[in-house]
C-alpha cells in the first residue's frame, strides 16, 4: 500500500516529525511504499474562497499544493500530523486541508491516521484540535478514521522522545495493512 505522512510542523526534527518518521518506520517495515511530506518546506498559499474549482476541479493558484493533492489522492493511507497551536491546527495543517477543496471527493474510502503534539499533558485539552481534522475527514465520502496518535506532553524538540506515543506509532504503522483487512 501507498502510505502518504504529511507532518504540518514548520519546526525541522520537532516532536510531530519524530512521531511521524516512527510510524513511518514501522509501515516501511511492514512492507509498504511509504513517503513524507513536512510542509514547512512547501509553498502553499490559503485558499481564496473563489469557488473557481467548483467547476473546474482545479485550483487557480499554482503552487506546491497541486503536486500534494496528487499524491494525497494516489495515496492508500493518509497520515495527517499537527501541533497544537493555540489549542488549534498549525496555519499549514489547515491550508492543506482547505486546499483539498478542489478535488476532496477524489479522497473517498481513504484510510486516514491522525497526530497531534502538544505542550499539555491532557487529551481532552487538545481534542479541539483532532476534531478539527475529523471535521474535514466528515466531509470526504467513505473516510475511515483508523487511530489517533496524542503526542500530548512534548514541548521541546525531542521532548516525544521515549514516550509511550513512540511505540503506539511505530506499531500503527506496522499493523495498517491488518487494520485494512
Ligand atoms: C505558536 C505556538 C502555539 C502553541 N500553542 C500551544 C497550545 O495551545 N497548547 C499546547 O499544549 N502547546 C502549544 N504549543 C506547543 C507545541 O504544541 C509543542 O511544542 C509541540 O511539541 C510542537 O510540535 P513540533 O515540535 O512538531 O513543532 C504551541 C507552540 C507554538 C509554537
Amino acid at each position: 500500500m501507498k502510505v502518504l505522512i504529511i507532518n504540518s510542523s514548520p519546526r525541522k526534527g520537532g516532536n510531530s516529525e519524530t512521531l511521524c518518521r516512527e510510524f513511518e518506520r514501522g509501515a516501511a517495515d511492514a512492507g509498504h511504499e511509504t513517503e513524507m511530506i513536512n510542509l514547512g518546506n512547501r509553498k502553499m498559499s490559503p485558499c481564496l474562497g473563489c469557488y473557481s474549482c467548483s467547476r473546474t476541479h482545479r485550483c487557480i493558484q499554482h503552487d506546491d499544493m497541486e503536486e500534494i493533492l496528487d499524491k494525497m489522492i494516489k495515496a492508500d493511507v493518509i497520515m495527517l500530523s499537527t501541533p497544537v497551536y493555540f489549542y488549534s491546527l498549525s496555519a499549514q495543517m489547515k491550508i492543506l486541508i482547505d486546499r483539498c477543496f478542489p478535488r476532496f471527493a477524489e479522497l473517498s474510502c481513504k484510510n486516514f491516521y491522525l497526530a497531534v503534539t502538544s505542550a499539555d499533558t491532557d487529551r481532552d485539552n487538545i481534542r479541539c484540535a483532532v476534531d478539527s481534522m475529523r471535521g474535514f475527514l466528515k466531509c470526504i465520502p467513505g473516510a475511515v478514521e483508523k487511530g489517533v496518535l496524542y503526542g500530548t506532553g512534548a514541548w521541546e524538540k525531542g521532548d516525544i522522545i521515549g514516550l509511550p506515543v513512540m511505540h503506539a506509532a511505530y506499531d500503527a504503522g506496522k499493523t495498517i495493512a491488518l487494520e485494512g483487512e
